[in-house]
């Protein structure tokens, strides 16, 4: 770490793992609820967990990405933080309306908490990932100037990497394309383009930039080899990743009353999305085999190699596998989807938060690497939150594909309750994995107590001498 305001990240990394931890907790308990549809009920119904699963998830992923925007651009830009001041107010900002979100979700039923929050003035809530009351909306917004403020400004003052214009650059677009989130049509219809241009403009767009600027800031930092051959990489997936994703985003837009020449262009387009990811594969492990130093730092190193094979099974394969029309027309809103839905987003997003973090804590806790012991901990969580993860993946796919035989194809199809209630070993078998993922998760936290210097100083030496 070589500036002083770079430690507002500490407080982002540590909250965004923190909320992890909810996240995952609300996914056992909806998984749970799968198999024994009154557990918890009426306290905690199943929309709320499933609500508070996946609105945790995004708070924690803003939580590290924002993190990693302090962390990175004032070293990128060779300058400390515009306002660390100002970052850190926006940190107690974000961490206490998104506790007092999912509080108000757990605890005041949807509809009150709509007709309290101006839902009848502007109407807002709703929407998968998008049920944030008002307020909370207003919230991230103000959150997003401030970020946008404090980065844009060191930016202005500093050097101009490309991982930072990437960086800043794909944040702005962030926050824009969250603006939709305010317009919400009574047309159904209309209501599901804004809600697609959000979402799906976030993950196969934007996010994606991100995703590469944070993976190409790491493997400078840990490998060593020439900007310039970081950059040109970083160009082309970029490139790959807006041709392909902008229009690709029609792979929604099949059977809802949208023009038919969609069904092609959304197929086509939609089928070239793997390639970027596929891109940062090769880019991830030529840099390894061009690095011109062994950093100490295992664990980052590893995160950061299986996030893009992770990213391109999840978001690529399993993509891949539901996209094109005749696909969709089938294995629409199946457990497919969610078998896709979590792979991509582990295997992208949550995972290069946590290569970030990896990268970057022991950074900011004042030394270049953990000690061994602590990086065997956490290799140890990743491997087995990664297989844990396949293993709900599968568990999902099986579901998807029940539904799709029973279901969606065939002469005679089944009830969707009848259909439920044959899927019922793949529901036990992904609950297994969830709870083998939290071990993990737990095993991961593990590694951030240990305490103990870095052992191999020699290694250590040898790498900062480079
Ligand atoms: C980092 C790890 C995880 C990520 C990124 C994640 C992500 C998601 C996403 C994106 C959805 C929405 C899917 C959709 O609407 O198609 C979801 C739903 C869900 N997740 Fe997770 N999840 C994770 C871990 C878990 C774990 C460990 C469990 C527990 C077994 C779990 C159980 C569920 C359940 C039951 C749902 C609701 C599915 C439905 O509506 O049918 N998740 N998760
Ligand atoms: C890291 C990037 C990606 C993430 C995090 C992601 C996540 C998701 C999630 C959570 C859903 C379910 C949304 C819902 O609640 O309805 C979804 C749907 C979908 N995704 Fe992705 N996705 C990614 C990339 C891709 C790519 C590259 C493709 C195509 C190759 C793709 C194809 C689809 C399709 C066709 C659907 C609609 C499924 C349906 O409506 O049943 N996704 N994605
Ligand atoms: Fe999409």
């Amino acid at each position: 770490m070589k500036y002083q305001s770079q430690k507002v990240a500490a407080p982002y990394f540590v909250a965004a793992l923190a909320l992890f931890v909810g996240q995952i907790v609300f996914g056992l308990i909806a998984g749970l609820q799968y198999l024994n549809g009154t557990f918890l009920f009426p306290m905690l119904p199943f929309d709320v967990a499933h609500m508070s699963h996946t609105n945790l998830l995004i708070v924690w992923l803003l939580m590290a990405f924002m993190g990693a925007a302090y962390f990175i651009v004032p070293e990128e830009a060779q300058t400390e933080l515009y306002s660390p001041r100002l970052a850190l107010i926006t940190f107690w900002v974000f961490l206490v309306a998104g506790a007092l979100t999912i509080a108000a979700y757990l605890f005041v039923p949807y509809a009150d908490l709509a007709a309290a929050t101006g839902n009848a003035v502007v109407p807002t809530m709703g929407r998968g990932y998008l049920e944030q009351p008002l307020p909370t909306k207003i919230g991230i917004v103000l959150v997003a100037l401030s970020l946008l403020f404090n980065v844009t400004m060191t930016l202005i003052k500093g050097r101009k990497t490309s991982i930072n214009l990437i960086l800043v650059g794909s944040l702005w677009g962030l926050a824009l394309l969250f603006l939709p989130a305010f317009y919400f049509s009574q047309d159904t219809v209309k209501a599901s383009f804004g809600w697609w241009w959000i979402v799906h403009g976030w993950v196969e767009g934007d996010w994606e930039l991100i995703l590469g600027a944070l993976l190409g800031f790491i493997l400078i930092k840990m490998t060593g080899v020439d900007r310039e051959i970081v950059e040109k990489w970083l160009y082309i997936i970029v490139a790959m990743t807006l041709v392909s994703g902008i229009i690709g985003i029609g792979h929604h837009y099949y059977y809802t009353g949208a023009p038919a020449y969609w069904i092609w262009l959304g197929s086509i387009f939609s089928a070239l999305e793997p390639i970027p990811f596929m891109l940062l594969i090769v880019f991830a492990f030529k840099m390894l085999l061009q690095r011109r130093r062994e950093h100490p730092n295992k664990a980052a190193m590893l995160w950061a190699l299986g996030t893009p094979i992770m990213a391109f099974l999840g978001a690529g394969l399993w993509g891949f596998i539901i996209t094109l029309a005749p696909a969709q027309y089938v294995m629409h809103g199946t457990n497919f989807t969610a078998a896709h839905g979590h792979l991509a987003f582990f295997g992208a997003y949550a995972m290069v938060s946590l290569a970030i973090i990896s990268y970057a804590m022991p950074l900011l806790r004042g030394r270049t690497a953990n000690s061994a012991a602590s990086q065997r901990w956490e290799m140890a969580g990743f491997w087995i939150m990664v297989f844990s993860m396949i293993g709900i993946t599968l568990a999902l796919t099986g579901a998807g594909i029940v539904t799709v035989i029973l279901q969606r194809t065939g002469d005679d199809p089944m009830g969707f309750m009848q259909v439920q209630d044959r899927s019922r070993m793949f529901f036990w078998i992904r609950e297994f994995a969830g709870v083998c993922f939290f071990g993990g998760l737990l095993v991961y936290l593990r590694s951030f107590f240990m305490v103990g210097e870095y052992e191999y100083a020699d290694e250590m030496k040898r790498a900062l001498a480079v």
